[in-house]
């Protein structure tokens, strides 16, 4: 039976019904997680999560330690990571509610440790990243997307700015030129450490506000905490599923 890691994003800091939970506190060669991993059991199946902003929520996207995080995660056993994510959506057909699986990403994030492979090596390394997220995880969470009835994509464009700020309405164009579908803040460097690591990675978007100037006015921030209130239950009971078919 297969350790599965969720890190948990925003709305996402505690998963609820996970049995024989243990608490780890895991130092890792890059530092320290952004908190103490949670390992439990869920649907019969061991999991290990973590919640990426820690807890509470206090770690902005750029100072996430993602080196630490996907460490820590193998250390404890993982094999595969479901990265769980709020996001603004650009494609008119994600709106607030609706949940994306991405399949490609762009990254325009800066200043952010990239890799494990720097320092003293022996050798230079790369990773072939053309398909950044794992299809048969993605599969599964399309599945079970499916199976709870969620307003989902099978597929879509994941475009990560560095934050904390939002973007402007301009930046939001330029994105959907490129081909973007959603923007986040998150999804890298954590998709290519994951690769770099060997862990199978899939992430769950869930959208939580029109990115800016898709909607009249500016982004409301309340209404971007209610949407995660809202979702990020339809995220727990998506993972459930997941877990229990995935056995
Ligand atoms: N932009 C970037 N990150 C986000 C957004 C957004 O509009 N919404 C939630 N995370």
């Amino acid at each position: 039976m297969s350790t599965l890691a969720i890190i948990g994003g925003s709305g996402l800091t505690e998963l609820d019904g996970l049995g024989r939970c243990t608490e780890l506190r895991l130092e890792t060669p890059y530092g320290q997680p952004s908190a103490a991993l949670v390992r439990g059991t869920c649907a019969g199946r061991e999991v290990v999560f973590l919640a990426r902003h820690g807890r509470p929520h206090r770690i902005p996207p750029h100072q996430v330690n993602y080196r630490a995080n996907l460490w820590a995660l193998q250390q404890a056993g993982a094999e595969a990571v479901i990265a769980v994510n709020a996001v603004g959506g650009i494609n008119s057909a994600m709106g607030t509610g609706h949940f994306c699986v991405p399949d490609q990403l762009i990254d325009y994030s800066w200043g952010r440790v990239q890799t494990f492979f720097e320092g003293e090596l022996e050798q230079v390394t790369h990773i072939d990243f053309s398909a950044p997220y794992t299809a048969d995880l993605r599969a599964q969470l399309v599945q079970a997307l499916r199976a709870e009835g969620c307003s989902y994509s099978a597929g879509g464009v994941y475009g990560c700015t560095q934050g904390p700020r939002l973007e402007t309405a301009a930046e939001i164009i330029r994105l959907e030129r490129d081909g973007c579908d959603i923007v986040g803040m998150t999804g890298m460097p954590e998709a290519a450490l994951a690769r770099e690591l060997g862990l199978p990675y899939a992430c769950l978007a869930l959208v939580v506000n029109p990115a800016a100037g898709k909607a009249a006015g500016p982004i409301s921030l309340t209404d971007m905490e209610q949407a995660m209130r809202d979702g990020m239950g339809q995220a727990r009971a998506v993972l459930a599923r997941l877990l229990a078919v995935g056995q």
